[in-house]
Order: structure tokens, then C-alpha cells, then sequence
């Protein structure tokens, strides 16, 4: 198709990119060691310094399937909001949504995936059926006027069943969008997707109607994919990616995941090519080497370890 003379002009390319930050839910949640909630309040503190706009906070899930997170209720009451700063929460159903509102909540993610064999194991439910408990779960949080996002996990592969093809993925993010999510995110919870899976299944989405600003993707750095996973992704126009500072992360019921992509890399990466985010690398070493040693863990990340790079000198930044 050729451009008409009534056309609106291209608009230059989208340089900006929303790092959204899982560290304190997905980073925390699989973690044993208990973590004091003024511990949590200050890694919170440390993220928004460093001038992450999205920080999905806690959980409000049941404690049982995730004792970590048990204290969602007290940390979102107590967490000091920062303007411009969004802090979503997940949400399996109504009784989720009812702790999150008492909390202060104005932004709840929802999450399912692609195969009954994983939610069923995580949420206890079939697929189907969690869109059908979400349908309520969305509705009240759109009469809120709270911000709402969708994720599809395991939409690389299962755990439990193996390969997932794209058309599986998306139809289920088609299904969430039809209630009400702004934003679909797909997950590579076991981190096992790589660049052309990417691009297919930003192709189907596509092609399912959905628009690439609605499209956020969420890698595992399991097997060492996830930044290629990224670079795939932006190439086709996906401005959105998730994150954890110091790489931390995995779902308990997803044997196999490791850590999600490292926040220091991913603005490192960022940063190199010149694309905008407005996240400092050095804060966000700061909040990583915080939380690694209050988990008790060295800092294994790439950018973690080297610290970024100053080309006006060729010298290493930000290594504290
Ligand atoms: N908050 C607190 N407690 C909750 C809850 C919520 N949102 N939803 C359910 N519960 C409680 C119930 O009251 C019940 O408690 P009881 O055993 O003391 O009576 C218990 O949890 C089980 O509830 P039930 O309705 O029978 O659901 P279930 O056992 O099938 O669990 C979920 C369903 C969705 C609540 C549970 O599987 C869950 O929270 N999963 C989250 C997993 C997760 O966060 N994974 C990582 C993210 S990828
Ligand atoms: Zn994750």
C-alpha cells in the first residue's frame, strides 16, 4: 500500500520505553527467607528514587500459596505514594480486589495462562475459568477507575505440557482484553522463548486486532534469552517490558523459573541505544544491591557485577 497525499504523516519512531518493575511481587514472592515489611517499604523507596514510574508492589493473593507476600495488606497501607508513580497489585478474585481497595489500591493486574495443567497448579483454576472469575474482578476495578492489566503466563512454553504456539497466547490476551485490561502482558515464566517466538507472537497479536501500545512482554533470563527477547520485540514496535532489580524472581509453581530479566541490564541496554526511559542506572544498582543483601545473596547480575560505563572515560559506573 502506498501513502496518499491525505495520509497523516509517519510519526517519527516511539523513543520511549516503560520499564515496569516486578522486583518487590515477582522478585519477592518465591523467596524463603522472611523479609521485614520496613525492609520492603525501603526497596519500594529505593525503586521510585530511581525513577521507575511502574512497581507492582505485593500481592493480594492467598497467604497460603504465597506466605511471602502475606503482608500486602499492611505494605500497601503503608507504602508513601510518590506522584507519578503507579504501583499496581495482583489479584486472583473479588476477595483480592476487596483487601487491595481497604489498601488503597488504584491499579491491579490480573493473571492467567495458557494452559490449564499451569493454572490450575497456580491459581486452581482452569483457564476458562479465570477469565470467568477475572470478568467481575475487572469489571469493579474499571467502576474504580483503576488501571488494569491482563497477564498471559507460560506464553513461550508450560512446565507441565511443553511448546505453547503463539495463536494460544494471544487468544488468550484477546480474551482479556475483551474484559476490560488496558494492557496484556505475556510471560515467559520459565524462560524459555526466543527472538522469532517474539516476533510471532507480536505478529498474531496483531493480526488479532490488538495494538502494539497494549502489548507489554515479561522474560525470564532462564536460559539467557530474555535481553535478544527484547531487542526481538522492540524491532516490531513493543515499548513495554518488565523487570526485576537484581534479577530476582520465579513463581513457585513454575519448577524450572529463574530469575526475570535484571532491571540494571535492561537500562543498560537502554541506555546504550538511546532509548529514553527516565530510570537511573546507578539508583537502580543502588535498590538491586539493597534487596540482594537483604535477601543474602550476592548481586549475580551482569550489570550488577560490572556496573555500567562511562564513554567519556572508558571507566566502570556505579559499583557503589
Ligand atoms: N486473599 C486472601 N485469602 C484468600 C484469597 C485472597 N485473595 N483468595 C482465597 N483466599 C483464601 C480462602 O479464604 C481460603 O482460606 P482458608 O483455607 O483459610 O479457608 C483459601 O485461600 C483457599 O481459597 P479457595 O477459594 O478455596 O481457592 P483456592 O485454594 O483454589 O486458591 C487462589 C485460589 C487463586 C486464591 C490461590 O491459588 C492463590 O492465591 N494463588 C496465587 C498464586 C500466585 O500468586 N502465584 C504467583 C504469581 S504468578
Ligand atoms: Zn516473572
Amino acid at each position: 500500500m502506498t501513502a496518499g497525499a491525505d495520509d497523516p504523516p509517519t510519526p517519527p519512531p516511539d523513543h520511549r520505553v516503560r520499564i515496569y518493575e516486578v522486583g518487590p511481587r515477582d522478585g519477592l514472592q518465591n523467596e524463603s527467607r522472611p523479609i521485614p515489611l520496613a525492609t520492603k517499604l525501603r526497596y519500594l523507596e529505593l525503586l521510585a528514587d530511581a525513577g521507575l514510574h511502574e512497581i507492582e508492589a505485593t500481592s493480594f493473593v492467598s497467604p497460603a500459596a504465597i506466605p511471602q507476600l502475606a503482608d500486602a495488606d499492611d505494605l500497601l497501607t503503608a507504602l508513601p505514594r510518590r506522584p507519578g508513580v503507579r504501583y499496581p497489585v495482583l489479584v486472583p478474585n473479588l476477595r483480592g480486589l476487596a483487601r487491595a481497595e481497604a489498601a488503597g489500591a488504584d491499579a491491579i493486574a490480573v493473571f492467567t495462562a495458557t494452559t490449564d495443567a499451569f493454572t490450575t497448579r497456580n491459581i486452581g483454576m482452569t483457564v476458562s475459568d479465570s477469565l470467568d472469575a477475572f470478568a467481575p474482578v475487572l469489571t469493579r476495578a474499571g467502576e474504580l477507575g483503576w488501571w488494569r492489566r491482563g497477564y498471559v503466563s507460560t506464553a513461550f512454553g508450560c512446565p507441565y505440557t511443553g511448546a505453547v504456539v503463539p495463536e494460544t497466547a494471544v487468544d488468550v490476551a484477546v480474551r482479556l482484553l475483551a474484559l476490560g485490561v488496558e494492557e496484556v502482558c505475556f510471560g515467559d515464566t520459565i524462560g524459555v522463548g526466543v527472538p522469532p517466538q517474539v516476533r510471532a507472537i507480536v505478529d498474531q497479536a496483531i493480526r488479532a486486532g490488538i495494538r502494539l501500545e497494549r502489548i507489554a512482554f515479561h522474560f525470564h533470563d532462564t536460559r539467557g534469552t530474555a535481553l535478544a527477547n527484547v531487542a526481538a520485540a522492540m524491532s516490531v514496535g513493543v515499548r513495554c517490558f518488565d523487570a526485576s532489580t537484581g534479577g530476582t524472581g520465579g513463581c513457585p509453581y513454575a519448577p524450572g523459573a529463574a530469575g526475570n530479566l535484571a532491571t540494571e541490564d535492561l537500562v543498560y541496554f537502554l541506555d546504550a541505544i538511546g532509548l529514553e526511559h527516565g530510570v537511573s542506572l546507578d539508583g537502580v544498582l543502588r535498590a538491586a544491591r539493597y534487596i540482594a543483601e537483604a535477601l543474602g545473596k550476592p548481586l549475580t547480575t551482569k550489570v550488577g557485577q560490572a556496573g555500567g560505563w562511562d564513554p567519556a572515560t572508558g571507566a566502570a559506573t556505579g559499583r557503589g
